[in-house]
């Protein structure tokens, strides 16, 4: 046999390498570099000619210049998976063809989510659960615990990818779900199932296969908090969309995010409830992430974000606490630990507060991640009330993004934000100007606009 072709990926960003060096040259992280053992020579030499000639595996016929405008194209066909949240996040259903990878930690609700839709779509299409993880026994228990339709469910107890192909060029199933893809191995390779090698070649395979066939995969990754085990990270490139998804252990809502998305908008998020019989869609989720009736309590906040295409009403919560270590903690949950850092020093420099003998804990409520610079205002007027012992006005929500400068700029949509604060019965805003309505624009809302971080101090 030839000798197996060596090459290094980063685990953090998915960059591929000939030699292996302490920092990844793309992302600039130390000691991700991980060996993979490219497809040995025998098992290239099974691609189709023509795939070997243009790089793509999914070439099937020979490459050449075509113009674009003689391409026969057709919008993407889309499948529902009969969950409307779903659907959302994967920008209106399903494609044809498309490899999806859900990410997320071990427990929150991956394989339930999938065995619910997979339920559902086949009652349209022939679908495939291979499972790595559980045994039939169990998955069938499940089905039958979450009262899901039976008939059309076929699984598959098995790890080996080329076992699994071959079961699926004979099934023909439109849809695999691939439960999960840290447990598949490929035969052409020497290294240990669950390593960087086994798992990208696994998938590479899937990809391969989904594209010559136009069959729909779903790749189930867990995700370490550090970001990845043999991980999905290196998955992200080859696949078409990346979902997420989280939240936290002691809340029942967990969200599913967009990340990547070649058929749809990224960022878009879709709720759920994990409940008794599985997972339940939140089609209304814009007052779920409220802490219920303690908002009015010193360093708390509430903000409007404006994740995806809909507003929701945020809590944040801050604990400022005098340190006893020389260099004291700044500790984010759910928002970026720079942007905090950023936040006070700001807080310091242009709204004369200081807290560098403090320790500063930020946590938004209900496990969601914000990514938005919105949050900027209402986290500083948290942090604030905290230091201050003292409750904001209550029945006031706040968003706006705060400069270097000690300036509030606008975030979009803010005339929809405070529509949607106002309908929750939310009576004052402390927004940008920019972000102000018109005179009376929002009925029952006192708008308080404000262009510097002092004016906002001195509003809350
Ligand atoms: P699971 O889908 O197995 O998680 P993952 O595949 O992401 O590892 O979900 C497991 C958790 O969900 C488990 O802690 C129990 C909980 N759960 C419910 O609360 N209700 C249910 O109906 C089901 C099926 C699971
Ligand atoms: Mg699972």
């Amino acid at each position: 046999m030839a000798k197996a072709k060596i090459a290094y990926v980063c685990t953090e960003c998915g960059a591929e390498f000939n030699k292996w060096q302490g920092q990844c040259g793309e992302c600039g992280a130390w000691n991700t570099l991980s060996e993979i053992v490219l497809e040995s020579a025998g098992a290239t030499a099974k691609a189709p000619a023509a795939a070997r000639r243009s790089g793509w595996a999914g070439a099937v016929e020979p490459p050449k210049i075509t113009a674009l405008k003689d391409v026969r194209h057709s919008e993407h066909a889309r499948v529902s998976t009969g969950i409307g949240e779903f659907d959302r996040v994967l920008g209106g259903g399903l494609v044809e063809g498309a490899v999806v990878l859900v990410g997320g930690d071990p427990g929150i609700g991956k394989s339930t989510l999938l065995l619910q839709a997979l339920a559902k779509m086949a009652a349209q299409l022939p679908v495939l659960y291979v499972t790595g993880e559980e045994s039939l026994a169990q998955v069938a228990g499940r089905a039958v615990r979450l009262d899901l339709p039976l008939e059309g469910l076929n699984a598959l107890s098995e790890t080996g990818i080329e076992q699994i192909l071959q079961h699926a060029s004979v099934a023909r199933p439109k849809l695999i779900v691939a439960d999960s893809v840290q447990t598949l191995w490929s035969e052409s390779l020497t290294a240990a199932p669950g390593s960087v090698s086994q798992v990208r070649e696994s998938a590479a395979r899937l990809v391969r296969y989904a594209k010559e066939t136009g069959t729909a995969v779903f790749l189930v990754g867990h995700v370490t908090k550090e970001g990845g085990i043999a991980g999905p990270r290196v998955l992200e490139h080859m696949v078409d969309a990346v979902l997420y998804f989280e939240g936290d252990g002691g809340s029942r809502f967990r969200i599913l995010r967009a990340f990547k998305n070649r058929f749809g908008a990224v960022n878009e998020l879709g709720v759920f409830a994990m409940g008794e019989k599985g997972l339940k869609e939140v089609a209304n989720p814009s007052a779920i992430f409220l802490s219920g009736g303690s908002t009015h309590q010193p360093g708390s906040c509430v903000m409007v974000t404006r994740e995806g295409t809909r507003p929701l009403l945020v809590e944040v919560q801050a604990l400022v606490d005098s340190s006893p270590l020389s260099n004291p903690r700044r500790v984010a949950v759910g928002l970026e630990q720079n942007r905090l850092a950023m936040l006070l020093a700001v807080l310091h420099r242009h709204g004369g507060v200081l807290v560098g003998d403090q320790d500063v804990f930020v946590n938004v409520v209900g496990g969601i991640r914000v990514q938005e610079t919105a949050a900027d205002l209402p986290v500083l007027l948290a942090v604030l009330s905290s230091l201050r012992d003292q409750p904001l006005a209550e029945k006031t929500i706040a968003f706006g993004e705060v400069g270097l400068s000690g300036e509030i700029r606008p975030v979009p949509n803010g005339e929809e934000r405070l529509r949607e604060a106002a309908t929750h019965g939310f009576k004052r805003a402390i927004v940008s100007k920019a972000n102000a309505p018109k005179s009376g624009a929002v009925k029952g809302m006192e708008v308080i606009a404000v262009e510097r971080l002092a004016e906002a101090i001195e509003a809350a």
